[in-house]
């Protein structure tokens, strides 16, 4: 017989991964304490922006495979594996706040099956695992629970084309009778991922069809630090760009440029070497602090983490800087800000740098508007109060003498900045250097880049 599933914390990756397994057949519970969210999920619909989660999602009700609630008590009792996927925010020191991880173990412990399978898909940091393992022992120790971690590496705007078709899965645990079991989830869910993204109407080409998934076995701890690790390197790749990019624009050279030659080189690889205005998220700023926290709780100086916070920290500041050498000063300038997701696809604007970028340009008082297709809602509460909030990008550029891309959404690249407000736009700041150049200057317009010769 199939093992159940229930899946505890049911956010960007709780929901994804929920919505998947139920439309691979697998019965899978997904509970969280936020009725409104429930409510939304039952509805037959993501509460976040996802390209292919709604369909998913309703796809799975209608099945009858995916059973949303606020109820551990509907959830656990009946479950072989349960998935914990709840949030693990920072504390203001910069190490991860585990209350919600240790407080969904016990919510699981209390109704749990006397054999439980408990795998960890939360960030956590390398530790935690056994950490959790003395409190089921102590704390419950009618229970006999195989702890297992099983790291994420989705990312929001892709994220079910990622888990379907993505470059590994890691499993990592001391019971191997767990892992096979784990592991044989994403065989099922293997078998069935083209008809799973037909019904999420995700496009798959030749790289999809040739996908075998990888599973990764290790141990318990090596897991744990593999999915921190893979997230930091990436989080340098891109503060190690944006370092190079001021180099660039103070020796006149072009950061794409540099990029694609440099990336071509196998071992290193084009992937997150895109200069801009640095990297957000719930994610990367977060890890990174993490890992810097628990490698200090091992005596381990990590500065290099340190010196990549600095860069990307550095970012949007850097180009309002750019913008203001350019324009004299902007104080009084009548300045659109298009995008505040933190990046494209997604309307999570959670430490997002493009409102950072809309806050440092409102710092040198300048008349903002800010608009994002997806993001405004979420980012709202992040503005500087003297940042207009508007709902079109007409609004948003009316009368703008300048005009900043802070997230790369595609509809901000197709546009003809020429024709805006009958001309009224002089320059473009292009933080993601998402845009070509001659098309903007070709128009008499300004181009402004990051990392492209501060022309
Ligand atoms: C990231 C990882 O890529 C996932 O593998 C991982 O599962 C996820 O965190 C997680 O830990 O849950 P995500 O935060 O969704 O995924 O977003 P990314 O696509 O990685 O982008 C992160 C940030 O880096 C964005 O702000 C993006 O604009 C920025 N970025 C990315 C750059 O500035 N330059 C680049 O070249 C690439």
């Amino acid at each position: 017989m199939q093992n159940r599933v229930a899946i505890v914390g049911g956010g960007y990756v709780g929901l994804t991964t929920a919505a998947i397994f139920a439309n691979a057949g697998i019965t899978t519970h997904m509970v969280d304490i936020d009725e409104k969210k429930i409510e939304v999920v039952k509805g037959g619909k993501s509460y976040f922006y996802e390209a292919g989660l709604d369909q998913l999602v309703a796809s799975g009700l209608k099945k009858g495979t995916l059973l949303p609630t606020t109820s551990y008590e509907d959830a656990i009792p009946e479950a072989d594996i349960v998935i914990s996927c709840v949030g693990t925010p920072d504390n203001p020191d910069g190490s991860p706040n585990l209350k919600y991880i240790y407080d969904a173990a016990r919510a699981t412990a209390k109704l749990a099956k006397s054999q439980l399978i408990f795998v960890q898909k939360s960030t956590v940091p390398v530790g935690t695992g056994d950490a959790l393992g003395e409190v089921f022992k102590n704390e419950f120790p009618e229970l006999e629970v195989s702890y297992v971690s099983n790291p994420e590496f989705l990312r929001e705007s892709s994220a079910i084309a990622d888990t379907l078709f993505g470059d590994r899965v890691v499993v990592g645990g001391d019971c191997a009778q767990a892992v096979t079991q784990v592991v044989a989830l994403y065989k099922v869910m293997d078998t069935h991922k083209k008809e799973i993204a037909a019904t999420a109407a995700i496009t798959t080409g030749a790289k999809e069809d040739a996908h075998e998934v990888k599973v990764v076995e290790t141990s318990l701890k090596s897991a744990e630090l593999i999915k921190v690790t893979a997230n930091a390197f990436l989080a340098l790749k891109i503060s190690f760009a944006n370092s190079i990019a001021k180099l660039a624009d103070e020796a006149h050279a072009d950061i794409n440029e540099v990029m694609d030659g440099v990336g071509l080189d196998n071992r290193i690889g084009r992937a997150f070497l895109n200069a801009g205005r640095g990297y957000g998220g719930g994610c990367f700023p977060k890890d990174v602090s993490g890992l810097i926290s628990v490698a200090n709780d091992h005596g381990v100086d990590l500065h290099i983490m340190g010196a990549a916070t600095e860069v990307n920290a550095s970012m949007p500041g850097y180009i309002v800087n750019l913008a203001k050498e350019k324009a004299g000063s902007l104080e009084g300038k009548k300045v659109a800000v298009l995008g505040l997701a933190f990046k494209a696809g997604t309307s999570d604007a959670r430490k997002s740098p493009a409102v950072a970028v809309a806050n440092s340009l409102a710092h040198e008082k300048a008349e903002v508007r800010a608009y994002d297709p997806y993001a405004n809602e979420e980012a709202g509460p992040d503005l500087n109060r003297t940042v207009s909030l508007v709902d079109t990008l007409d609004e948003a550029t009316k009368d703008a003498e300048l005009v900043f891309i802070a997230t790369d959404w595609p509809e901000f690249k197709e546009l003809d900045y020429s024709k805006l407000d009958n001309g009224s736009v002089k320059f473009v700041v292009d933080c993601m250097n998402a845009l070509e150049p001659e098309k903007i200057t070709k128009n008499g317009i300004g181009y402004l880049g990051v990392g492209r010769g501060k022309s």
